[in-house]
């Protein structure tokens, strides 16, 4: 295991000790959130947990029923006690940019029925501005060219430059779980989250962004010396 897989591995070592008897939990997307799957399945089974989860892609709730774990869909849950998520930029104020795995838009649902979300990481995804990591958009695959353009203006008015790029893997569009296109966002640094947000949800064929602002409650970082709490 390399370095930053050890600190991912750690900050979700952390979580999984914030898991109680009888919650219900969210399960993010990715590969620290993975390794949170792994850990909480092994606590669970250890200390014969009864637990609950909601998970935020087909990837996960593979992995966690795989591993034991019981998931249910989100409709079945009333309220989800702690999701556990990754990320892909931690910003000030916990602002996250989020979706390097394609999965926001359920991650996003999952974590606003949550009553407290944890953000794990390795420490070089804290950064002092958000936007060196291209910000992901859900986009409708019905006239998704046409989203884009108007994504492309929509950010240009905010004075800044962003070339919606479809993402792409083995040559074919990526879809999301929900049957959505992704499109990503080299905007460079974005000094005004909350404006890029609200831009971008104004657009109909937007069905979200990847710009998590105001929902982690605290982050638990994994580093050279350990594992850090960071607050809002
Ligand atoms: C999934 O869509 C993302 O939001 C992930 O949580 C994010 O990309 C972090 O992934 P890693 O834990 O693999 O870095």
């Amino acid at each position: 295991m390399n370095p930053i897989d050890r600190q991912k591995q750690a900050s979700a070592a952390a979580a999984a000790l914030e898991i109680e008897d009888g919650m219900t939990v969210g399960l993010g997307t990715g590969s620290t959130a993975a390794h949170f799957v792994t850990a909480l399945a092994q606590r669970a089974a250890a200390e014969k947990l009864r637990l609950r989860c909601v998970s935020t892609s087909r990837v996960t709730a593979d992995q966690a029923v795989g591993l034991g774990l019981t998931v249910l869909p989100l409709d079945d849950v009333e309220t989800i006690d702690i999701t556990v998520d990754g990320a892909d930029e931690i910003g000030p104020g916990l602002s996250l940019i989020k979706g390097g795995g394609a999965a926001l838009l359920r991650e996003k649902l999952v974590w606003e029925s949550s009553r407290r979300c944890i953000v794990i990481a390795d420490a070089a995804k804290v950064v002092a501005t958000l936007g060196a990591f291209p910000l992901p958009v859900e986009v409708v695959a019905f006239g998704h060219t046409a989203t884009a353009r108007r994504i492309d203006a929509a950010i240009r008015a905010l004075g800044l430059s962003a070339e919606p790029r479809l993402r792409i893997r083995d040559g074919v569009p990526v879809q999301t779980d929900s049957g959505q296109l992704i499109y990503d966002l080299a905007c460079g640094a974005l000094p005004d989250p909350v404006a890029v947000a609200t831009a971008l949800k104004r657009i109909t064929g937007v069905m979200d962004h990847g710009l998590f602002l105001g929902l982690a409650s605290e982050a638990l970082v994994g580093g050279v010396n350990g594992v850090s709490r960071l607050g809002r």
